[in-house]
């Protein structure tokens, strides 16, 4: 290896090894301490409370991570949003960290703030971070998506009629389409959708908030979820992206442009061909991916935030792409008192 290749070389791994190694469990705390404010408001019916302290805590503990961090998908232009707007700077090193990593991340504070302030299954404070350009900056608009996992990641086509998406599936799945589940948001939008699953034969589980964590659900054997399908939100779409890139899962996404207002907004960042297929992939291109989320309240992967007096339990799934690892991490935060005691689970 000449020097200049073998520099570029360690670049890449120190670059990787800081990302994945050393940040990773720093993004567990972020979504823990999130997690841990909102479910402070679990059930009072105020769903921007909710979300405003999850992302007032997640802007506070972001800020205490060694990196020179970049918002790429947050709560909004600057004009909308007093923290975490796209392009604010996070993170510990702007000031004089020069040598510690410049990290890309998209965050969604509190996925559900409907499912948080009803007290309902789902809801989860979530952050997928890269290296620079790792995070497809995508609008907030809809995007037409089917995620699935390693198993079916090359049989579906977001064009495919239904039933054929199904078909595929099932085969892949070595099973009958009746036996699959599909989850779908329950949308007016959805209403052929949701019949044509019907008439294909299919499950379905309707959700009221929450594709992001049901698409995490459908790469993970053993969650009872098979596929989602439908239109969301694109910014939980990237999230999913990363997601699905440390899962090996698959999601196909295509925005959706049907104001003139989004026209011209895709038009000024410059995305020229409208109607692309994304994969995974195109949506988080990055090599080096860190993915974490803390559940709320219940949900298929997480248990919500627990209240025991002695301090505060968590269930978050921590994941990195370039070094494989799902890390599944139950946290208990110490209330700070000297008789506290620690049950084991
Ligand atoms: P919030 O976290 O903003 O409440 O969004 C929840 C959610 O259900 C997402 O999971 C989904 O992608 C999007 O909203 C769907 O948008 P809409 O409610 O407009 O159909």
């Amino acid at each position: 290896m000449t020097t200049r290749v073998a520099d570029k070389h360690n670049e890449t791994r120190n670059l990787a090894h800081q990302m994945e190694f050393e940040l990773a469990l720093e993004f567990a705390r972020v979504v823990e301490d999130a997690a841990i404010a909102s479910a402070h408001t679990m059930g009072t019916g105020d769903r921007e409370r909710a979300d405003h302290v999850a992302t007032e805590a997640m802007r506070t503990t972001m800020d205490t991570v060694p990196m020179r961090g970049t918002i790429v998908i947050g709560e909004g232009e600057r004009d909308q949003a007093p923290m975490l707007y796209i392009g604010e700077h996070v993170g510990a090193g702007w000031h004089d960290g020069e040598n510690l990593p410049e990290v890309d991340i998209a965050v969604d504070p509190l996925e559900g703030t409907n499912l948080c302030a009803t007290g309902a299954p789902g809801a989860i404070t979530v952050l997928a971070a890269s290296e620079k350009g790792g995070l497809l900056n995508a609008p907030d608009c809809y995007m037409e998506k089917i995620v699935v996992g390693p198993s079916c990641k090359d049989a579906v086509d977001l064009d495919a009629p239904v039933k054929e998406n199904l078909k595929a599936i099932a085969r892949r799945l070595s099973r009958d389409i009746s036996d699959l589940v599909v989850v779908v948001l329950d949308r007016p939008r959805h209403e052929k959708l949701i019949d044509d699953i019907r008439r294909a034969g299919a499950r379905i589980r309707l959700i009221t908030d929450g594709d992001l964590s049901a698409g995490i659900a459908a790469a993970v054997i053993g969650t009872g979820v098979h596929v989602v399908m439908g239109s969301g939100g694109a910014p939980e779409g990237v999230i999913t992206a990363a997601a699905m890139r440390c899962l090996n899962g698959e999601i196909l996404a295509r925005l959706v442009i049907n104001t003139p207002e989004l026209e011209a907004r895709i038009e000024k960042m410059g995305i020229k061909d409208k109607k692309k297929i994304y994969t995974a992939k195109d949506l988080a291109p990055g090599k080096n991916l860190v993915f974490a989320a803390t559940g709320v309240t219940d949900g298929a992967l997480m248990k919500g935030v627990r209240f025991f007096g002695e301090g505060t339990r968590t269930s978050s799934i921590v994941m990195t792409r370039h070094s494989g690892k799902v890390r599944f991490v139950e946290s208990i935060h110490l209330a700070k008192r000297a008789d506290v005691k620690v049950r084991f689970m």
